[in-house]
């Protein structure tokens, strides 16, 4: 593609400006002036000169980054074009670590717009990244950015560590605050909230808002703590707890929303408070499971922790070749997901992969990575023994079935084994369903057919990370607005699929299939909802889907706090004023 050359720049400019000009003189006082009809974009008047940006930079000691797209460094036509630099980057593109330590990279190409992947063939242009980026470190950083996106109404962005599967943590001619270094892990032996007289009997820690699990781990390991957390060594808390946040130990203890004694946050209106029970309490309510990036951002919360059990593990695979006919393969599995209610309520928890080719073999079956806390390998030999022998009374021989058997000291010392080791750096849509006892034990038969279709694109994903502990959980507060429905959900089941770049057909047909093989799943639990962290970004009714009943509180407290939309994002709350015109963000009804 030909370079716009500088005179016609210049005239694109001149034109803008005089229509935006004419518009202002020409309008009646009360219409409102044309830079609040869409966010402001480089190359428009309202856009901030370079000596106001220059101010914001001056203001923060130095921490305004203007980024080039990371895939630059692989395109000779780029400025920053540079061989070596480009290998590292191709190298680390597959990779969470690659994309987290980048102040814009996302892990899924589609949410930049594909619009600089690092390979040769494929075009690059700054187009699908912000523009100007604060390196936060401290709170005021992150008002300082907020503040100056509120007054020249700039799109702004939240990231931490660009993990986020609605893409929420990147746009285009956005200023983003990056949190990832909010860091900082204190524990205490007791901890009293900010405003509140007494004290909660608790273990605790106080983290950074971009604290990310493998360190958050690590540290409560040394004193034989930990917290309900996620799979994902990078994963930070951020996005992760506002958005409910289950984990391995969730079945025992809730959810890493309930976890939660007190937040700092940068308001959308750019005041530093402190939330709790005893203090801005609807905030303190709205951020525990009300999504990222819409009620202000987290530079530092305040999480229970417990002492870390011991786990016994096992590592089930249960196959059969390939030949055998698919509808035997998923009535095995439907059978096995019968069972996990009575096995949870026992005290199991884990995750379960389930196909009809798995990989690298050529067998269908599933893959259960399941712990038990604080009980003898005999336990959980015991809890699985009846499941297994009404799979080999209703299939004879047709099963494989292998077992192992491990004891950890901890949950970091599991982890390290088994934390999250799948690819970014692709382009893909994954979806949710939260599944109840009903839904896993009721027809089978039924229940295999459903499970098939949801394996349609490869793997279906089930995993045993509700039950007990989130049912019995008690947020501070008295509540949270996670999804109500985790609190009767067994299962999160979830599954991917991967799409070409850079082709819209295949982006649509991606998304199709999403919903084609979320459709049955909705209708076997059509009461419960989708885990919003982990869903299909256009999940139809995602409001009630993500939020069930909390909707309309979530959405009061939205227009509260954030009376003009400072924070925008989506699927998010209370977004339905703006809307995505091509690479802008304009007010729905102005465009
Ligand atoms: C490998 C992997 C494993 C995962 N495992 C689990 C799991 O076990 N359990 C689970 O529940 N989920 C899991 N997830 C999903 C995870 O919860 C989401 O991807 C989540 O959005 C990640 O949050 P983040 O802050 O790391 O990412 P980001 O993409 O940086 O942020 C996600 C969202 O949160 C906002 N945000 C981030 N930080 C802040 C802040 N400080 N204040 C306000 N808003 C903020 C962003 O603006 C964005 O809206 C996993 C994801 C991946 C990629
Ligand atoms: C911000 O200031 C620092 C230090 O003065 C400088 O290195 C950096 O280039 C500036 N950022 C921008 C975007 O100009
Ligand atoms: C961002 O700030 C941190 C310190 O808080 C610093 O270590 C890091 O190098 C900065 N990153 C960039 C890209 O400037
Ligand atoms: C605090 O909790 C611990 C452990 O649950 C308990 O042993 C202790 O008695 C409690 N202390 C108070 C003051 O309630
Ligand atoms: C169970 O599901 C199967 C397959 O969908 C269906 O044919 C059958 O009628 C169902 N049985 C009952 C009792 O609903
Ligand atoms: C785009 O994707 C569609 C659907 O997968 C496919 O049929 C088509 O060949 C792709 N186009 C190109 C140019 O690769
Ligand atoms: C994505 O890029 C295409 C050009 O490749 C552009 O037409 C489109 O507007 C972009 N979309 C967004 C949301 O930025």
């Amino acid at each position: 593609m030909a370079l716009l050359n500088p005179s016609f720049c210049t005239a694109l400019f001149l034109l803008t400006w005089l229509l935006s000009t004419a518009y202002a003189i020409t309008s009646s006082p009360r219409s409102p002036p044309p830079h609040q009809l869409c966010k402001a974009v480089p190359g428009t008047p309202n856009w901030p000169s370079p000596a106001s940006w220059a101010r914001l930079n001056e203001s923060t000691g130095g921490r305004v980054l203007q980024p080039s797209a990371p895939g630059a460094v692989c395109h000779p036509g780029q400025p920053d074009y540079n061989a070596a630099e480009c290998a590292a980057v191709r190298n680390g593109w597959k990779t969470y670590e690659f994309h987290q330590a980048d102040p814009v990279s996302v892990d899924w190409n589609q949410w930049a717009n594909d619009s600089c992947l690092p390979f040769d063939g494929d075009p690059c242009s700054h187009q699908g990244y912000p523009v100007f980026v604060v390196n936060a470190s401290t709170a005021r950083h992150v008002k300082l950015g907020v503040d100056f996106a509120a007054k020249h109404n700039i799109r702004l962005v939240v990231k931490s560590s660009g993990h986020d599967f609605l893409g929420r943590s990147v746009a285009p001619n956005s200023l983003s605050i990056w949190v990832h270094h909010l860091k900082g892990i204190q524990t205490h032996d007791s901890f009293r909230p900010k405003h509140c007289s007494s004290t909660i009997n608790t273990t605790a820690v106080t983290v950074g808002g971009g604290t990310q699990m493998m360190d958050l781990y690590a540290a409560l390991d040394e004193i034989g703590q930990t917290v309900v957390g996620g799979g994902g060594k990078t994963v930070s808390v951020g996005g992760y707890l506002t958005g409910g946040g289950h984990g391995l130990l969730s079945a025992q203890y809730g959810l890493a929303a309930d976890q939660v004694l007190e937040a700092e946050i940068v308001t959308p209106t750019g005041e530093i408070i402190t939330a709790s029970e005893c203090q801005d309490t609807d905030l303190f309510w709205a951020i525990r499971g009300g999504g990222g990036s819409t009620f202000g951002a987290l530079t530092s919360v305040t999480l229970a922790t417990f002492p870390t059990p011991r786990l016994t593990s096992l590592q089930l695979l249960i196959a059969t070749p390939s030949t055998t006919p698919k509808p035997t393969i998923f009535a095995m599995v439907a059978l096995v997901l019968s069972h996990f209610p009575t096995l949870s309520d026992a005290g199991l928890s884990g995750y379960t992969f389930f196909s009809a080719a798995l990989p690298n073999s050529d067998a269908g079956g599933l893959l259960s990575l399941a712990v038990l806390p604080n009980q003898p390998p005999s336990a959980m030999a015991a809890l699985w023994a009846s499941v297994l022998a009404t799979i080999e009374t209703a299939w004879p021989h047709t099963f494989l079935v292998l077992p192992e058997t491990n004891e950890y000291p901890s949950f970091y010392a599991w982890f390290q084994d088994y934390f999250d080791s799948s690819a970014a750096g692709t382009n893909t849509f994954v979806g949710s369903r939260l599944l109840g006892r009903e839904a896993l034990t009721g027809n089978l038969s039924r229940n295999a057919e459903v499970l098939a279709r949801f394996a349609g694109g490869g793997i279906g994903t089930a995993y045993l990370v509700s039950g007990k502990g989130v049912r019995d959980a008690r947020p501070r507060g008295g509540g949270n607005a996670v999804l109500p429905a985790w609190r009767t959900a067994y299962v999160h089941a979830t599954f991917g699929v991967d799409f070409e770049p850079l082709n819209t057909t295949a982006r649509a047909e991606a998304l199709s299939k999403v919903n084609y093989y979320l459709e049955p799943m909705r209708e076997l639990a059509p009461d419960l909802g989708a885990y919003m962290n982990e869903a299909n970004p256009e999940e139809p009714d995602w409001q009630h889907q993500f939020w069930g009943d909390n909707y309309e509180r979530l959405l009061h407290i939205k227009r509260k706090v954030d009376p003009n939309d400072v924070f925008w994002c989506t699927p998010c709350v209370g977004n339905e004023r703006w809307q995505q015109v091509g690479d802008r963000l304009c007010r729905v009804g102005n465009t």
